[in-house]
């Protein structure tokens, strides 16, 4: 076990490592390419020239899934346990549920939550989590060397998600777990009476089924630090058994399978290909993940690089999707599958030693990722850059919602949004209707090692039924506002419904328990319209979402 955690640790460092390497020089290296959305300005337009945004709203890219904007909470360190569920505390429901956590997160408007894990998942049985609770088993969760008690398990979860206003996206155990486990869970979620799991889920107290709908066939199953890790073949082969069985169960799933951990690892698109080869017929979409940093390995702690970091999610979306197109081809299926970017943050800081490590004990502090000014503007442009792909990638989720890598954090008295929840709120409020393809000139800068960066970084929705346009603007320039025009080119708006903006002196500055209003969203001065043309300025290193009626 200790060799196990040690060298699971050893594994995170080197993954942010080798990833680094990876994303730097492969995919941010000598061939960045400009997503959708982007005009790279002429090479002779001056560094500090306006730049200018084209925007149409006959011109769109997709219409917006709500699933785009999705969270996740682990079997891990203190999200469950002290984050959404606390028996104890001052602000526990009736189910021991904080009503502070559920208040933020009924708020936010989260759609679909993903769940137990992550790793996790990997080692679970789902059936010691269900039951009277005083039977059920006080686990070692050997992914964190964390002690699990079981209090809170899958009913727990769905009532849970029902107080929230949200929706389940659960994983399955493919590592320790056989297809025949994870068709029993369907079972047990889905249907109503008179088999063996549903009345198992009767005689448990709970009469209705919960009609899950989203599923995970397990976990990274391409990462060797992964419990049960197998080649991509074998796990190929399980995910499409897996599949069959659970839609005998249940015809109305949506099925995702586990394409790479990242951009870093030595498989990355062939195992998504060989994947895909055994299991394309029985599955609707396929998972990628990204964690980015600021470190020395990735970016050598430069910021002007690491908010530039979304351009390469844009990279890897498009090759992810070329591999599952691929074989779409291969196969002569009339099926296109969706991507589920179901893990995406910054992640580099509590990844390594004891906070990866819960030395077998409860709700360890494990993954408190403390995040400042610079995060919270790469966050912004990772939405962008999950908007821009909103015709394939139909479901995300930022990774995590509560304690553990996350937009919120708990103690006993509170709970505080770090700089990183505002971008998601933004998006979580204002991106409806469909994704705008927008056309954008802007100036570039170098970065070590990078293609012209330019500086500034635009996505928008229109919302046609509620006669709504939304901008989400990204300034890189992390020492000049930059001037932005907007060139109305069918309809120009009326009024400015909302106009914020996140920025600050400091890239380092973070929320905490005593100051948490340190890094906090700024009106952002009304931009007047005159004829078809708007102007803005966006302040030095910021993040702004701007909403108008047209
Ligand atoms: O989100 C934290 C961990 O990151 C998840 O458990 C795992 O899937 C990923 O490596």
């Amino acid at each position: 076990m200790k060799k196990f955690s040690a060298s699971r640790r050893s594994f995170l460092k080197q993954a942010s490592t080798t990833g680094i390497a990876t994303s730097v020089s492969a995919l941010l290296g000598k061939s960045l390419f400009l997503p959708r959305g982007f005009a790279q300005a002429k090479t002779t337009a001056p560094a500090n020239a306006a730049s200018r945004v084209y925007i149409d709203s006959r011109r769109t890219i997709a219409p917006i899934d709500r699933n785009l904007f999705g969270s996740f909470l682990e079997q891990l360190g203190r999200a469950i346990y002290e984050g959404i569920y606390e028996p104890g505390s001052k602000f526990a429901d009736e189910n021991g549920f904080r009503k502070d956590v559920l208040g933020e997160i009924r708020q936010l408007g989260v759609p679909i939550i993903r769940y137990p894990g992550g790793n996790f998942v990997s080692g679970y049985n789902w059936l010691d989590g269900v039951g009277p609770k005083e039977k059920r088993p006080r686990t070692l969760d050997k992914a964190w060397d964390s002690l699990q008690s079981n209090q809170f398990g899958t009913n727990e979860f769905m009532v849970w998600c029902k107080a929230a206003g949200t929706t389940p996206l659960m994983g399955l155990n493919l590592g320790t777990g056989s297809s025949e486990e994870a068709a029993a869970l369907v079972e047990y979620c889905n249907v109503e009476k008179g088999t063996k799991w549903s009345e198992l889920r009767k005689q448990h107290g709970y009469a209705d089924p919960w009609k899950v709908q989203n599923w995970c066939l397990g976990n990274e199953m391409d990462g060797w630090w992964q419990i049960g890790h197998m080649t991509a073949a074998e796990y190929g082969m399980k995910a499409a058994d897996a599949a069959r069985q659970m839609r005998y169960v249940d015809p109305n799933l949506k099925l995702i399978a586990c394409g790479s951990s990242g951009p870093f690892m030595p498989t990355y698109l062939e195992w998504d290909r060989e994947v895909l080869e055994q299991c394309y017929d029985y599955v609707d979409g396929l998972s990628l993940h990204r964690y980015f940093g600021n470190d020395q390995e990735e970016t050598k702690g430069e910021s002007s690089k690491f908010v530039a970091m979304n351009l390469s999610m844009d990279r890897q979306i498009a090759e992810t999707l070329a591999v599952c197109d691929l074989v779409r081809g291969h196969k002569r299926s009339p099926k296109k599958l969706w991507l589920s970017f179901d893990e995406w943050n910054v992640w580099y800081r509590a990844r390594s030693g004891d906070a990866v490590d819960g030395h077998k004990t409860e709700a360890p502090h494990l993954l408190e990722e403390v995040y400042n000014l610079e995060d919270a503007l790469l966050v912004g442009g990772l939405i962008n850059t999950l908007l821009r792909n909103a015709d394939r990638v139909k479901l995300a989720c930022l990774a995590q919602l509560v304690n553990v890598i996350a937009p919120l954090m708990t103690n006993a008295d509170s709970v505080i949004r770090q700089t990183i929840y505002y971008p998601y709120a933004w998006a979580l409020q204002s991106a409806r209707g469909s994704v705008l393809s927008l056309l954008v000139e802007s100036p570039t800068y170098d970065a070590a090692g990078l293609d012209p960066v330019p500086y500034v970084d635009v996505a928008g929705t229109f919302d046609a039924a509620q006669g709504k346009v939304s901008l989400y603007i990204l300034n890189r320039d992390l020492s000049k506002a930059r001037e932005v025009e907007l060139v109305w080119e069918d309809k120009a708006p009326s009024t400015v419904v909302s106009s914020n903006v996140l920025t600050g002196d400091d890239l380092k500055a973070a929320n905490t328990f005593a100051a948490p209003q340190k890094v906090a969203p700024q009106a952002l001065a009304k931009p007047s319209t005159s004829g078809s043309r708007t102007k803005l300025e966006m302040p030095a290193r910021s993040y702004a979402a701007i909403q108008w009626s047209i």
